[in-house]
This record gives C-alpha cells, sequence and structure tokens, in this order.
C-alpha cells in the first residue's frame, strides 16, 4: 500500500523564537531557514510580521531566500495583521498566510468577551480577507485542544466555505490526551462538510509531555500535516519536536505515513538550532540529546557490543550522529573497557583485562566518567605491575 505524505510544517522560526532567551536576528534567521529547507520541510513559518519591524523584515528576507519550501505568517484575526503579512510575503515562491483566532469557551469569554457567533464572523472575514493576497491560507481555532467538538466542526466547515485550504487544530494548552486528541481529528473529518479538501493539521503543545504522541494520534486519525519545532522548543513546555515525529513515522512504517525529511541532517540542524538560539538540549532528549544514543551500564553495554539493536531502535547514522557511545562509569562491565581500549589501540587478553579492570574500578568509583585520557593511565600501570607489555 502507498503511503500517505505528511507534510512537515516547522515554526522553530515563529513559535520557537517566541521563546525568553530564543530571540534571533534576520541574520541569524536565514541560515536556519535555509538549512530547514535544505532538510526538507514543506512549510517554514518565517514570524508574525505585524509584531515588530524585525520580524517584518526576517519575513520578508526568509520570502525571498527559500526555494522549496512554503513559506508561512502568523496573523491574528485582524485585517491590519493580514495586510501586513501579506506584504512580507509578496516575494514568496510559495506564500501562505496563517489566520485565526481562539475558538475555546475560555478564550471566549476572557479574550474577546464577544459571542460564538462573533467569533465564527471574525473567523470567516479573515481567511475570506486574506484570500485577496494568497490562495494558500491557514485557519488556527486556537485552543481547539478545549474547543467543543460541535462548535469546533461549525467553525471549519465557515472557514472551509470561506476558502481556508488547510485547518490548523491546536492544542495550544497541551491539555489534550492522545486518545481524545485523535478522536477530535475524527470527528472533524466525519463530521465537517468539505473537509475532504483541505489539509487537517496538527499543533500540539508539550505541558503534559504529550504534544509528540498526540500530534501522531492526529496524523493516525487522518491529519496530514504536523506543525512541530527542531529539539521541540516553543512556549512554555514547548512544541511537538520535529526529529521525534519523523523518526516515529519512520520506524513504524505500518502506519503508512512518511515525510520528505532528509533525517541525516537531523542532528546537524538540532545542534545548530541550540547554538545559535543559545539553548541547551536535554542530554536525555529523544532523537537528539547526548545521550541518545549512548550506553553505560554493562548489561547493555554487553549487549550492544554484540549487536546494536539489542538496546537501541535507530541506528544513529539514519539522523547523523556517527555511532553509539560506551560510555564508562563504574557500571561499566569488562566488555565495555575492553571495547574502549581496543578503539586507543590496546588489545588486551583475558588475565590483563582483569588486571586493568580492577584499577578501571578505582577510577570510576573517584569520577563520573572514564575518558581515553583515564584509559592510557590505566594501561601503563597494567603494564607496570603485570609486566606483559600490552599489544
Ligand atoms: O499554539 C497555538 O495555538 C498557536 C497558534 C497561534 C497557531 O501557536
Ligand atoms: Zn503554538
Amino acid at each position: 500500500m502507498q503511503s500517505d505524505k505528511i507534510q512537515i510544517f516547522d515554526t522553530t522560526l515563529r513559535d520557537g523564537e517566541q521563546v525568553p532567551g530564543c530571540k534571533l536576528d534576520t541574520q541569524q534567521k536565514l541560515i536556519i531557514a535555509e538549512r530547514l529547507d535544505f532538510l526538507g520541510v514543506d512549510v517554514i513559518e518565517a514570524g508574525f510580521p505585524v509584531s515588530s519591524p524585525g520580524d517584518f523584515t526576517s519575513v520578508q528576507e526568509i520570502a525571498k531566500l527559500v526555494k522549496n519550501a512554503t513559506v508561512c505568517g502568523l496573523t491574528r484575526a485582524v485585517k491590519k495583521d493580514i495586510e501586513v503579512a501579506a506584504e512580507a510575503l509578496k516575494f514568496a515562491n510559495k506564500p501562505r498566510i496563517h489566520t485565526g483566532i481562539g475558538t475555546s469557551d475560555s478564550h471566549i469569554q476572557y479574550k474577546f468577551n464577544a459571542s460564538k457567533e462573533e467569533v465564527i464572523r471574525r473567523a470567516k472575514e479573515a481567511v475570506s480577507y486574506a484570500k485577496n493576497f494568497v490562495d494558500d491560507v491557514e485557519f488556527y481555532a486556537e485552543d481547539a485542544g478545549r474547543t467543543d467538538n460541535a462548535f469546533l466542526a461549525k467553525v471549519c466547515e465557515e472557514v472551509i466555505k470561506s476558502g481556508a485550504t488547510v485547518l490548523n487544530i491546536p492544542d495550544t494548552t497541551g491539555y489534550c490526551l492522545p486518545e481524545e486528541y485523535g478522536a477530535k481529528i475524527k470527528y472533524l473529518k466525519d463530521n465537517v462538510k468539505g473537509i475532504e479538501n483541505v489539509v487537517i493539521s496538527c499543533h500540539c503543545h508539550n505541558d503534559l509531555g504529550l504534544a509528540t504522541a498526540n500530534s501522531i494520534a492526529g496524523a493516525i486519525n487522518g491529519a496530514r500535516q504536523i506543525e512541530c519545532t527542531v529539539n521541540g522548543i516553543g512556549e512554555r513546555a514547548g512544541n511537538t519536536a520535529l526529529e521525534e515525529v519523523v523518526m516515529i513515522l519512520k520506524q513504524h512504517p505500518y502506519l503508512n505515513l512518511q515525510t520528505d525529511i532528509n533525517t541525516k541532517l537531523l542532528y546537524d540542524t538540532s545542534m545548530m538550532v541550540r547554538e545559535r538560539m543559545g539553548m541547551p538540549v536535554q542530554p536525555n532528549k529523544a532523537i537528539v540529546g547526548a545521550n541518545a544514543f549512548a550506553h553505560s551500564s554493562g548489561i547493555h553495554q554487553d549487549g550492544v557490543i554484540k549487536n546494536r539493536e539489542t538496546y537501541e531502535i535507530i541506528d544513529p547514522a539514519d539522523v547523523g550522529v556517527t555511532e553509539s557511545a560506551i560510555v564508562l562509569t563504574a557500571r561499566s562491565g569488562r566488555a565495555a573497557l575492553a571495547y574502549r581500549a581496543k578503539k586507543i589501540g590496546y588489545e588486551l587478553t583475558k588475565i590483563q583485562l582483569d588486571t586493568a579492570y580492577k584499577t578501571f574500578l578505582q577510577f570510576a568509583d573517584r569520577q563520573k566518567e572514564v575518558i581515553d585520557e583515564d584509559i592510557h593511565q590505566i594501561m601503563k600501570h597494567v603494564n607496570k605491575i603485570s609486566k606483559i607489555a600490552i599489544a
């Protein structure tokens, strides 16, 4: 069966850049945008043009630079925002305006102090207005995760009539459970007239650590675009991580969902974003964290040395990581010490390894990790006491 394509909508430069401390100047954004295009993302959300003159310039320059991806600018359901976004996007090969409004009771009551009918009116008006400037108009129903499904379906149906090409169903507050979010997408597929003519998009936040799971549940239930950021950066606990979505779909081919991302560039792209944004990645982060392919316990190391697949479901080379790491700690066994010693030129006999291992444990109990320099010291010591030169 032929697999369906999931479009990757990258919002590193918009939702990701909103994070305190992640602000980038235009030059830095251009470098990241070029890399995202090369990586194979389908859409780059370049910014929120009306928010500042700097963001306007960034979106405009990205629109001129990007060759393959659609370039998208965010707006509120406000005419001025839409005009400014259209102006910023006018040089894009493939421009998209991303407009929308809050649809949950909480947003309608506290943000707008308006009625549901008024929200629908503003949503339709924003989409129709954006259509005067571009063909490709994505509509977001902010806080769709907490919006009543029947009302959400009504909003969606109305904006489709106004010309929306993509329907973004954001779990803005990261509230939904995967089952619930998946059911929401299915409900829209089953109940919204005209939905077969638009792309449904998932935009999930990570407040409960479920952003990626929710996006995948959305895709399984019919969404064909996932909005995400490199390293999962974004408001509060962040957005869906691009690298996670891409690798989940690659590692589970029976889902019949695939992306056009060149996965071998994932690690380098992650490094580029963390360095340019000054936003470190936790070591245990899936796919791109420093420990994602590092093994430190003796049992795991022994398995991985025998066959990598005993403890790894992804070949590190597939994401651009050179090789799995065998990290030497007090929990490591003889197999790991012999493996690492061999890598730096020491071929140990069984007796030499026994002696070396005793010395190794003294090092390992004193320090968190035993590095190559320590292994050289250990070998000198073994040479001295065993009088058998190590090859
Ligand atoms: O999280 C959200 O709802 C958003 C929208 C503006 C798309 O970022
Ligand atoms: Zn968001």
